[in-house]
C-alpha cells in the first residue's frame, strides 16, 4: 500500500511521517512538499505545490490513501481553495482514501475565521472523495507554549472570557494520522484529536507558571485590546485576525471537548498538557 502525506516538510507533516515510517504495516509512505529536498533520506519524496495542480496530478499519482495537511497560509480564502484543490487532484488521481485534517468545532463561518476553510473542505471531501476521513485538531499545546513566551514577558494570559481548552500535543495528532492511515474501518468518520483534560485558563496559566517559573496569571480582555496587542508586537494583520478567531472559539467553549479519540487511534493515551508545555518549552 502507498500511502501519502501532503504538507510534509512541516511540523506536523514530519511528525506523520516519523511515526508512518516508525511502522512496519508493508506499506510506503509517500512524503510530499514543494521542498522535497527536506524529506529525510530513505523516504520517498515527490514536489507537490498545492498552488498547482498539475504537480498534485503527479505527486499524488498511485497513492492507496492520502492524507492532506493544510499549508499555513492565512490569507483569507487561500486554504479554502488550496484544500479543495488538493482534494480535487487527488481523486482525479485515483487515490482511495483521502484522509483530511480539519479543525475542532468546524462549522459554517466566514473569513477570516479560521474555521472557514476547515468547514469548506470537510464539505469538498465529503461530497467528492471515494472514501474520506476527517480527523478534527483541537488547539495545539504547542501553540499554548508560543503563546505562553508572549504572555510571560507581559505577565499575564490572555482571553476574552474564562473558558476550558483540551489542548492537544502535536505529536498526538501525528499518532492519530498515522492510525488512521494504517488502519481499517474508518472510512467516514469523523474524529476529534484532543487531550485529556480541559484547562480553564487560570488552570493553564498556572501551569504555565510552574513549567516557566514566572508569575502568570489569565486575563479577561476585549478583542480589541487582544488585537490592538498582537499588531503592536508586529504579527502580520491575517495571522492577527486568525488569532482573534481562535479566541472567540475558546470563549464559545468550542474546544472545550475531551474525546477518546486519541487514544482510540494512536494506541496510547494523549500527553498530558505539562509534558507537551515542558518539551516546547524547554
Ligand atoms: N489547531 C491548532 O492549534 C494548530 C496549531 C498549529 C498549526 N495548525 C495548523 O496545522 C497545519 C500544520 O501545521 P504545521 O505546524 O505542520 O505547519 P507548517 O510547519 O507551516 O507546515 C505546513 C506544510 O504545508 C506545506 N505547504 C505550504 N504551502 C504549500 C503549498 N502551496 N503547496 C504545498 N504544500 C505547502 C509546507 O511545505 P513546503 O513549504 O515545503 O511546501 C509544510 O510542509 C497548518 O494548517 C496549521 O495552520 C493548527
Amino acid at each position: 500500500m502507498k500511502i501519502g502525506v501532503s504538507g510534509a516538510s512541516g511540523n506536523l507533516g514530519q511528525a506523520i511521517v516519523g511515526e508512518l515510517t516508525a511502522r512496519s504495516a508493508g506499506h510506503e509512505t509517500i512524503a510530499i512538499s514543494r521542498t522535497p529536498d527536506r524529506i529525510p533520506n530513505g523516504v520517498t519524496a515527490r514536489y507537490g505545490d498545492y498552488d498547482h495542480p498539475d504537480t498534485l496530478a503527479q505527486a499524488y499519482a498511485g497513492l492507496d490513501r492520502l492524507v492532506l495537511i493544510p499549508s499555513s497560509d492565512m490569507r483569507p480564502g487561500k486554504r479554502s481553495e488550496q484544500n479543495i484543490t488538493a482534494i480535487e487532484a487527488a481523486v482525479s488521481a485515483g487515490v482511495k482514501h483521502v484522509v483530511i485534517l480539519s479543525g475542532a468545532g468546524a462549522r459554517d463561518v466566514a473569513e477570516p475565521d479560521i474555521g472557514a476553510a476547515y468547514w469548506a473542505s470537510e464539505r469538498y471531501v465529503i461530497r467528492n472523495a471515494p472514501r474520506w476521513t476527517i480527523l478534527r485538531m483541537n488547539y495545539y499545546a504547542e501553540s499554548l507554549a508560543q503563546e505562553a513566551t508572549m504572555a510571560t514577558q507581559r505577565g499575564a494570559l490572555p482571553g476574552f472570557s474564562e473558558n476550558r481548552v483540551a489542548f492537544v500535543a502535536r505529536d498526538d495528532i501525528a499518532a492519530a494520522t498515522a492510525g488512521i492511515l494504517l488502519g481499517e474501518g474508518h472510512a467516514g468518520a469523523t474524529y476529534t484529536a484532543t487531550g485529556s483534560k480541559a484547562y480553564t485558563g487560570a488552570e493553564r496559566a498556572a501551569l504555565i507558571a510552574e513549567v516557566t517559573g514566572q508569575s502568570l496569571g489569565f486575563l479577561v480582555v476585549s478583542a480589541a485590546a487582544f488585537k490592538a496587542g498582537l499588531e503592536q508586537a508586529g504579527i502580520p494583520t491575517d495571522f492577527v485576525n486568525v488569532l482573534v478567531s481562535i479566541q472567540h472559539h475558546f470563549a464559545a467553549g468550542g474546544m472545550d471537548i475531551v474525546t477518546g479519540d486519541v487514544e482510540r487511534l494512536a494506541g496510547r493515551p494523549p500527553m498530558a498538557l505539562r509534558d507537551a508545555l515542558v518539551a516546547a518549552l524547554r
